[in-house]
C-alpha cells in the first residue's frame, strides 16, 4: 500500500506517469468516468481550503467514485480530544483512501502509519504539500513544454510557504534547474530544504530581496502569500505583507513566454490587472490540480484505467 506524504515518495518516473494519465485524462475524459465506481475518499481538512479539498472530491466524482468530508476541526471528534492515529483507523473501516489537510505538521505521517488505507497529505502546516507540486509539474509541462533546463523564481515566504519546499524538492530532481530565491530576510528558505536539498544536490540557486533585478532571468516565476496563519504574531505579518506584490509595471523586463503560477489563494501579492496577461498561468494551475489528484487517485487505489 502507497502513500503521499512527500513528493519525494514518487520517483521521477512516478511523477512523470502521473503526468502522463493526466493528459489521457484531459483527452479523453469519460474513458475515465467509471473507473473508480465504489470507491470512497475520505477528505479530512482541520485546516481551511478551496481548491485542495474541492478538486480532491471533484476529482473523486469525476472518476465515478463518492467523497465522505471533514470540513473543519470543530465539526469532527478531533475538538472533543481524538487524536490523528485513532481518526485515520476510525476512517479507514470507511473509505478506501484518505486525503488529509492537518495545522500540524507531520500529521499526514503519523495518520499514514495508522490507517489501513493509502494517505495523501494535502497540506500539513508549513511543511510540505505534494499534491500542489503535482499541479504545478503538470501546470510547467504544459506551459514550457519540459520540466528540465529552467530558472525558477520562487517570491514571498518562502519560510512557511509549503508549496514553495514540495517545488523545490520536486525539480531539483531535474536537470539544468536552478532557483533564485526572493524574499524578505525574515522569509527566507528553511535550512532543512536549504542544506537537504539544494546543496546536498548541488543545485544552482542565488538568494535576493530584489524581484525587479531577478525579473529578466526568470522561465517561471511562483509568486506565494505571505501566511498570516504560520505568524505568531500580527505585527511581524503587517509589517511584511506587502513586500512583493507583481504589477504589470514590475513585468517589464520579464521574458515574453516567463510563466507566471501562484497556488493561490492570493491576497493580494498579484494584481487583478496581471490576470489576462498570456503568461499568467495561476488558474489554470486549478485545473490542472485536478487532473492530477485524479491520477494520484488512480495510483494509490491501483485502478488500471
Ligand atoms: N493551493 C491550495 O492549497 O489552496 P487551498 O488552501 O484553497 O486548498
Amino acid at each position: 500500500m502507497r502513500n503521499l506524504i512527500s513528493i519525494t515518495d514518487l520517483s521521477v518516473q512516478e511523477s512523470e506517469d502521473l503526468i502522463k494519465t493526466a493528459y489521457r485524462i484531459i483527452e479523453d475524459p469519460a474513458h475515465f468516468a467509471h473507473v473508480c465506481d465504489g470507491k470512497k475518499l475520505a477528505t479530512l481538512f482541520f485546516e481551511p481550503s478551496t481548491r485542495t479539498r474541492l478538486s480532491f472530491e471533484a476529482a473523486m466524482y469525476e472518476l465515478g467514485g463518492h467523497v465522505l468530508s471533514v470540513a473543519g476541526a470543530a465539526s469532527s471528534s478531533a475538538s472533543k480530544g481524538e487524536s490523528v492515529a485513532d481518526t485515520a483507523k476510525v476512517v479507514s473501516c470507511y473509505a478506501d483512501i484518505i486525503a488529509m489537510r492537518h495545522p500540524k505538521e507531520g500529521a499526514p505521517q503519523v495518520a499514514a502509519l495508522n490507517a489501513s488505507i493509502p494517505v495523501i497529505n494535502a497540506g500539513d502546516g508549513g511543511h510540505n504539500h505534494p499534491t500542489q507540486t503535482l499541479a504545478d509539474l503538470l501546470t510547467i509541462h504544459r506551459e514550457k513544454g519540459r520540466l528540465n533546463d529552467l530558472t525558477i523564481g520562487l517570491c514571498g515566504d518562502l519560510k512557511f510557504g509549503r508549496t514553495v519546499h514540495s517545488l523545490i524538492q520536486a525539480m531539483s530532481r531535474y536537470t539544468g534547474v536552478r532557483f533564485v530565491l526572493i524574499s524578505p530576510e525574515e522569509l527566507m528558505l528553511p535550512g532543512y530544504v536549504k542544506h537537504d536539498v539544494l546543496e546536498k544536490y548541488d543545485i544552482p540557486y542565488e538568494e535576493t530581496t530584489d524581484l525587479e533585478g531577478a525579473m529578466p532571468k526568470l522561465d517561471i516565476l511562483y509568486m506565494t502569500r505571505v501566511q498570516r496563519e504560520r505568524f505568531f504574531n500580527e505585527e511581524d505579518y503587517l509589517r511584511l505583507k506587502d513586500s512583493y506584490i507583481l504589477t504589470p509595471k514590475k513585468l517589464k523586463n520579464a521574458k515574453p513566454d516567463m510563466k507566471i503560477l501562484h497556488p493561490l489563494p492570493r491576497v493580494n501579492e498579484i494584481s487583478v490587472a496581471i490576470d489576462d496577461d498570456p503568461r499568467a498561468c495561476y488558474f489554470k494551475q486549478v485545473l490542472n490540480g485536478k487532473y492530477m489528484r485524479m491520477a494520484l487517485i488512480l495510483k494509490l487505489l491501483e485502478v488500471e484505467a
